[in-house]
């Protein structure tokens, strides 16, 4: 039986009829479904509209339903079923007779989309969170492992400062941490729970919200009906937070595929998450990292899919609404997949610490730390910067770096430059002046590590809490 059709005297157009399902993709919220609608029957026992025996049938049948759907693949293809909402009715008529019906008493679809997409974020947080967790370890235990070794740092990617590769790589666990605390931000203002909501204005029986929230783990009731039963801030907020994030994977990805380059050549794709060229025999291609920073466009796509959906919607339910779903799926789905790869990946390519030693040892970077030099001697930083702008310069001409000038060579540049200087310009030194908090130098860098540590081990915490 249709959830509608009393008022109407004509059939639907049948290729309308289809179109309008949303079944097809909704499928993915059954176990919240489920869950929600034995929060409601519990609440209508409760109010008086279910006796304890339909209670009991109705969560029978919904367990039913949920087993029914775990064990066999083709119980979901039911060709009738306009939504998830619909699905369930049909199939509890179908284990438990007419006392299905009952089932709906007081509420409506539009609370229960709205509860079951809350539902499905929040459980799509909880396991990326995890996920999360794993690949800022994987980064931690790199740095853990990178030891004293250096490589050069770019900006405008050109050759900047020296910098160790702990620092370096917990640059990327630093970005992804702030993703992880957006998410549980998010989560956070999501968990409140719309049931009792009714189609816009508020249940017409005496439910039991408080009871319903706390049986699904939801921090409190929805405030508003008319808000809760529309808003799908959390979705838009959620997918933000994956734009973001995929923003993040895609500049680790394009930063790797460069590294890879034989012209940088700072590290080896790993081959099992690499692919050849079935033209040139020669090529390993970097196809796991170049997917991901293609997916990200996705994602981005996806959160400017249900803003444009959003934009302009009056209050309060539209079934426009609908349309957020596929692209909230798409996104959680994406990024679900793609993190368990990208630490395998991280886990398993090697980086080539020779080649980045020596490049960090090239290209005149200890020129700030010789400007130091000077500042510290007493000299104006703007007339240090001048002359060892000079000395590099001349290193230039010379085919060296500055290091390799002469003493005389340099004091002839600037008197301040003495015998001392050799000492401040050894890869060492350059990284250990760097000794500041967030700084490249070992006791800095060991800081943030552990930082990134306790960091990591509070979100499996704050998950694990969650259960
Ligand atoms: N499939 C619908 C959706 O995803 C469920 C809510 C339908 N509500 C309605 N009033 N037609 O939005």
């Amino acid at each position: 039986m249709k959830m509608w059709s009393g008022r109407f005297r004509e059939p639907l157009d049948p290729a309308f009829e289809r179109w309008q399902r949303s079944f097809s993709f909704d499928r993915v919220l059954l176990p919240f479904e489920l869950e929600a609608s034995r929060a409601h029957a519990r609440a209508l026992e409760h109010a008086g509209v279910l006796s304890s025996e339909e209670l009991s049938d109705i969560v029978r049948g919904l367990e039913q339903i949920g087993v029914k759907a775990q064990q066999d693949s083709n119980y979901l293809d039911d060709p009738e079923a306009e939504d998830v909402h619909h699905f369930v009715e049909k199939q509890l008529v179908v284990l438990i007779g007419e006392t299905g019906y009952k089932l709906h008493s007081g509420r409506s679809r539009n609370e229960q989309i709205a509860t079951d997409l809350r539902l499905y974020v929040r459980e799509s947080i909880d396991a990326l969170q995890l996920l999360l967790a794993d690949w800022i370890e994987a980064f931690a235990s790199r740095a853990k492992k990178s030891g004293d070794a250096a490589m050069p740092a770019y900006t405008h990617l050109q050759r900047a400062e020296p910098v160790l590769v702990a620092h370096w790589m917990l640059a990327y666990a630093e970005m992804f941490l702030r993703d992880s605390e957006r998410l549980a931000d998010c989560r956070k203002r999501l968990n409140l729970c719309p049931l009792g909501s009714g189609a816009v204005a508020g249940a017409t029986l005496a439910l039991d919200r408080d009871a319903m929230a706390a049986e699904l783990d939801f921090d409190a009731p929805t405030a508003n009906s008319i808000d809760a039963t529309s808003d799908r801030d959390f979705a838009l907020e959620f997918v933000q937070v994956l734009t973001l994030m995929g923003l993040h994977l895609s500049r680790w990805a394009e930063e790797m595929i460069l590294f890879a380059t034989q012209e940088f050549g700072f590290l080896d794709l790993p081959e099992a998450y690499s692919t050849g060229s079935s033209a040139m025999p020669q090529k390993r291609n970097p196809d796991l990292l170049e997917l991901v920073r293609g997916k990200c466009g996705r994602i981005a796509g996806a959160q400017q899919s249900l803003i444009m959906t959003l934009k302009g919607l009056p209050l309060a339910y539209n079934k426009d609404l609908q349309e957020t779903q596929e692209p909230l799926f798409e996104a959680a789905q994406t990024v679900l997949a793609l993190l368990p790869l990208v630490t395998g990946w991280m886990n398993a390519a090697e980086f080539n610490y020779e080649r980045m030693k020596s490049a960090a040892q090239a290209g005149g970077m200890n020129a700030w730390a010789a400007a130091t030099f000077l500042v510290e001697r007493g000299v104006p930083s703007r007339l240090a910067h001048q002359a060892v702008g000079k000395a590099v310069r001349l290193s230039l001409d010379r085919g060296c770096e500055l290091q390799d000038l002469g003493a005389a060579e340099l004091r002839a540049i600037h008197p301040a430059f003495d015998v001392e200087l050799a000492h401040s310009l050894t890869l060492d030194a350059v990284i250990s002046i760097h000794d500041v908090t967030g700084g490249t130098a070992k006791g800095s860098v060991k800081q943030a590590l552990q930082h990134v540590q306790e960091s990591v081990a509070r979100i499996r915490g704050q998950v694990h809490a969650h259960a």
